[in-house]
């Protein structure tokens, strides 16, 4: 879900993959003004200075229980204090700066969680911790429940709207939305995702993006997507009528495909999101675009997650791919993730495939947009072949439609191109996802290779017994 504002206005919009790249300084200003991207740099005793910001969950005392743990925990606080938060009106934010340890800190962050919602981490940001990580290697989750940590940092909306926003000037929606932020900023991964009652107004807002758009896809949608499209109604009660629940949906891909859906507040950042892709986790809003534009919306919703991307999450080649995608950002460069998050943009959110002599979308921001999907396959659109090294280039255009479209021949070859690009990226090491701990190991050394490669050979046995079983038929 990072995303593009998306078309003009009285068209759908479509969101989405935020390759709206929010700068690093609107970020900051975004994320309060803390000063923290100093942080997270080992000073001579090998400490990190680290900034930690976050809220108090509505609990008596919860000051003092989340300051008690900094004691406990051996943390020097080099300064504290509490400001109003620039997301949310209501809610103080704390600021704390500190000196401690790589380790300490991970413990401290999953202690506070209890206390606490944590909505920023300087090291975090890019900047380099001692002990696992070699040289500038960012910090990256390495277990699946890590998502946790990254998943508060909401670069955009969330439960602030801008002016320009269609529901800047209602009060109510601005509350509703408040209420769907507060509820991804509280979720934690092994927990169900809260189920919603969406109003009358809402669930009309929903029907009319559903039926546009259902107008359109036998024509305009990829095969895939059509294959699924059904089982989603059987199975998740998509229905002109009924918004489907994302616990629902997330069970149901979990099944198919091996995703699973986290809710979220607002945009993240490419890091953050792609990291949820390497696990298998697609980051999914889940209110509603305001209901005085059906068909248009500055930002990802419900709408563009449920009808967007969710058909083809569910398609075992485009998981695959997509988790390909959110691999190679673990531990990547900045450069490398922009240039990675551009492909994404041009593949998951707008892009384009041949299907029996003729285009089709698999793109979400497409699947989601009645405008730039007739737009994209209207014949009048500029059309290249994906190629990595040159899409990873293309501007992303926020405000219009795209000014070109990639166009891939089949999953399978965008995946295997984006495998080839990946490895021309710099890293100083590749990364192997373990599925069944739902974790990923980091190949840098003989001793986690051989243990694949023995896992490998397992496989081979496997495939080699299977074959010769085929070979000589069992006799009575
Ligand atoms: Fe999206």
């Amino acid at each position: 879900m990072f995303s593009k504002k998306s078309e003009e206005p009285g068209s759908c919009s479509s969101d989405p993959v935020s390759c709206k790249q929010v700068s690093k300084d609107e970020a900051s200003r975004r994320l309060g003004d803390s000063g923290s991207a100093a942080g997270g740099r080992p000073n001579r005793s090998g400490k990190v200075s680290s900034t930690i910001i976050f809220t108090l969950k509505n609990e008596v005392g919860g000051l003092v229980k989340a300051l008690k743990l900094f004691q406990e925990k051996h943390v020097n606080l080099v300064h504290i204090e509490s400001r109003k938060s620039k997301r949310r009106d209501s809610d103080f934010e704390i600021f704390v700066d500190c000196n401690t340890e790589h380790e300490q800190l991970k413990e401290l962050t999953q202690l506070l969680n209890k206390y606490t919602n944590i909505v920023e981490i300087s090291p975090m940001d890019g900047s380099t911790l001692p002990g696992d990580d070699a040289g500038d290697v960012p910090w990256f989750p390495k277990k699946i429940s890590d998502l946790d940590l990254c998943a508060h940092k909401v670069l955009m909306y969330g439960s602030e709207l801008d002016a320009d926003h269609p529901g800047f000037k209602d009060n109510i929606y601005r509350k509703r939305r408040k209420h769907f932020s507060d509820l991804a900023l509280n979720f934690k991964h092994g927990t169900p995702i809260p189920r919603i009652e969406y109003t009358a107004e809402e669930v009309q807002t929903w029907g009319v993006v559903f039926r546009e758009l259902h107008k359109l896809y036998p024509s305009h949608a990829c095969k895939e997507y059509l294959k699924n499209l059904p089982l989603l109604t059987q199975y998740c009660q998509y229905s002109e009528d009924n918004i489907p629940q994302l616990e629902d949906v997330s069970n149901f891909l979990k099944e198919h495909s091996g995703f699973t859906i986290r809710p979220v507040a607002g945009y993240l950042s490419p890091r953050d999101f792609l990291a949820g892709l390497a696990f298998r986790v697609f980051h999914c809003t889940q209110y509603v675009r305001h209901g005085s534009e059906p068909l248009y919306t500055p930002e990802p919703d419900t709408c563009h997650e449920l009808l967007g991307h969710v058909p083809l999450l569910a398609e075992p080649s485009f998981a695959q791919f997509s988790q390909e995608i959110g691999l190679a950002s673990l531990g990547a460069s900045d450069a490398a993730v922009q240039k990675l998050a551009t492909c994404y943009f041009f593949t998951v959110e707008f892009g384009l495939c041949k299907q029996d002599g003729r285009l089709r979308a698999y793109g979400a921001g497409l699947l989601s947009s009645v405008s730039e999907l007739k737009h994209a396959l209207s014949g009048r659109a500029n059309i290249l072949p994906f190629d990595p090294q040159r899409t990873c280039n293309q501007e992303c255009m926020i405000t219009t439609f795209q000014d070109v479209y990639f166009v891939a021949e089949s999953f399978e070859e965008a995946k295997n191109k984006m495998r080839d690009f990946a490895k021309t990226l710099q890293r100083p090491f590749t990364v192997h996802y373990e599925p069944y701990t739902q974790s990923v190991d980091v190949l840098e050394d003989t001793s986690n290779i051989n243990s694949m490669v023995k896992d490998i050979r397992h496989e081979l046995d496997i495939v080699e017994d299977a074959l010769s079983r085929l070979r000589t038929p069992l006799r009575d």
